[in-house]
Parts: C-alpha cells; sequence; structure tokens
C-alpha cells in the first residue's frame, strides 16, 4: 500500500517507534498524519517536527479510539492506513495484578479491534484502506516473566492474521510488524539499572526506531502482512515451529544463565 497521497494515523508516535513510523510516513509523502498519542506534549512536539496533527487519546478505551477516527477525519476528511502501535512494556507475570493484565489486552489487543470495528465498513466500501497492527518479534516466540505481554501480542498477531483472511479481498491491506529490539525508551527504560550482562544482551541487535520504522514502511508499501525488521527472527520462528521442545529448552538455557546476572527484583 502506498503512502504518497494517503492519510496516516500513528498511534504512540509521541516518542520511539510511533515517532520515527509518523516521520517517514511523512517523508514518503503521506497527505497528513496523525500523531496520536497519551503524552500531548510530545505528540505535540513530533507533530511540530513533522507538520502532522497531534491528537490527545488513550487507545486502552473505545472511546480513546474514537477520538483519534473523529479528529483524523476533521482534519484530513479520511483515514487511509491505520497503524496501532501503541505499547507497553512492563513486566506482567501470572503475578501481575488483573488490572495490568486488563491494561495489557487493552492496549495491545482491543484497541487493534476497536479501531478495525470502525475503520473496516468505510474501507471495505472505498475497496482501499490499511490496518497495520505493532505486536512484536514475541508475537512469534516467548519472553520469560512476560506471561502478560507475550499472550497479547500473540493475540495481536492473531486478530491480524485474521483480518487479513477475512477482507484481504475486500480491498483492505492489513498488516502486523514484529519488531525485535529497538532502541527507544520501552527498551532503555526496561534495562536501567539492569546488570551489565543482562543489559549487554537486550541491547546486542538492538536498532534505532528510524530504521526499524523504514522497514516498516517498506512492508506497508511492499504490501507484505508479516513484517520484521529483524532477519534472524524468521530463523527463530522457523527453529520453535519445528521442534517446540528442543527451542524452550534453549530458551530456559539462555534464560538461566541471564537470570544468574539479574537481581532486580
Ligand atoms: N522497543 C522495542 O524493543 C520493541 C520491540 C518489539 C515490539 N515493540 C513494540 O513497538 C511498539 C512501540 O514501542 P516503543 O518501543 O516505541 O515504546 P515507547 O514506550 O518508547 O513508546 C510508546 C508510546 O506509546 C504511548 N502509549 C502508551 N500507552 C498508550 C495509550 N494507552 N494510549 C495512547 N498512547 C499510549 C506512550 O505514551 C509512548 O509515547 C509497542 O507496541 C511495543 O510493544 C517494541
Amino acid at each position: 500500500m502506498d503512502i504518497a497521497g494517503h492519510v496516516v494515523v500513528v498511534t504512540g508516535a509521541g516518542q520511539g517507534l510511533g515517532a520515527a513510523l509518523a516521520e517517514v510516513a511523512t517523508n514518503r509523502g503521506a497527505a497528513g498524519v496523525v500523531v496520536a498519542d497519551l503524552d500531548l506534549d510530545h505528540a505535540t512536539s513530533v507533530a511540530e517536527r513533522i507538520g502532522g496533527y497531534a491528537v490527545h487519546a488513550d487507545v486502552s478505551t473505545p472511546s480513546g479510539i474514537d477520538t483519534i477516527i473523529e479528529r483524523a477525519r476533521e482534519r484530513y476528511g479520511r483515514i487511509d492506513l491505520y497503524i496501532s502501535n501503541a505499547g507497553i512494556g512492563s513486566r506482567s507475570s501470572v503475578f501481575a495484578s488483573d488490572d495490568d493484565w486488563t491494561r495489557h489486552w487493552n492496549i495491545h489487543v482491543m484497541a487493534h479491534v476497536w479501531a478495525a470495528r470502525a475503520l473496516l465498513p468505510e474501507m471495505i466500501q472505498r475497496g482501499h484502506g490499511g490496518l497495520v497492527n505493532v505486536a512484536s518479534s514475541v508475537a512469534l516466540s516467548s519472553q520469560p516473566e512476560m506471561a502478560g505481554y507475550n499472550a497479547t501480542k500473540h493475540a495481536a498477531l492473531a486478530v491480524a492474521e485474521t483480518l487479513a483472511i477475512d477482507h484481504h479481498d475486500q480491498g483492505v491491506y492489513i498488516g502486523c510488524a514484529c519488531p525485535q529490539g529497538m532502541r527507544t525508551p520501552m527498551l532503555l527504560g526496561q534495562l536501567h539499572g539492569a546488570p551489565p550482562e543482562l543489559a549487554a544482551f537486550g541491547l546486542a541487535n538492538a536498532i534505532e526506531p528510524l530504521d526499524a520504522a523504514t522497514r516498516i514502511v517498506d512492508g506497508i508499501e511492499a504490501g507484505r502482512f508479516l513484517i520484521l525488521t529483524h532477519d534472524e527472527v524468521q530463523t527463530y520462528a522457523q527453529r520453535r515451529a519445528a521442534d517446540h521442545d528442543r527451542w524452550l529448552g534453549g530458551m530456559r538455557r539462555m534464560y538461566q544463565h541471564l537470570a544468574t546476572t539479574d537481581d532486580r527484583p
């Protein structure tokens, strides 16, 4: 799906990958870019920098999604491509509270469902439009102590796959980006204060958000469903699919080694 001449919405665009996606969309000739975020100051500063339109909204509620869509339509008349990028990266084991789990579920899954529900009828009628969900490489894998993050990113991929099966032939482009490490405030915050070996592991192969955004927008413009920022993720996914038990053994060994260097609570 071409970006040039199209109106693009990016959620979670106040910083990190979202801000980079908004910038790349602008540079590819988008007719308008909506920079939506919970943090209005960040969204405003990105919008001013790229000539976009800042919208303050919380994607964890249906009314927040409605606000983004209404404000985008008021400003630009239509939405051609909606990128559900907003995410949270807190630890989320099974011992996290139900409120934490619900927050992960709403931001990583329902935000995409609510946007699709609101936008699909018009896109199907026009035979044109696109919905992209930014999941994660963990949608094709899993990380320790992050059950809520892992589960909701797996679900995000499943929702996107279903939409792609159901609506591709109606002219709607569906994509799912599964980035691996990117040097965004999310990753840097997670690694802040971590033991050096763990931090080095987390940062190994982490790429700049602008490079990740360029790969993702390339994937969108090529019309690909699964968009990776790191080629090796394809290999990991293939190994996991080929022998799940072997893959789990490897994950346990790797993280047991790293855990011995992690004294965080
Ligand atoms: N950074 C990584 O290494 C990495 C790896 C894989 C996937 N991802 C995914 O990429 C996406 C972007 O991550 P990032 O690293 O840029 O994160 P980030 O924390 O740096 O930025 C996320 C942005 O989303 C906004 N946001 C959070 N909750 C929101 C809400 N309820 N409503 C509106 N905005 C909200 C934040 O204010 C922030 O501006 C996320 O979905 C994340 O899960 C990140």
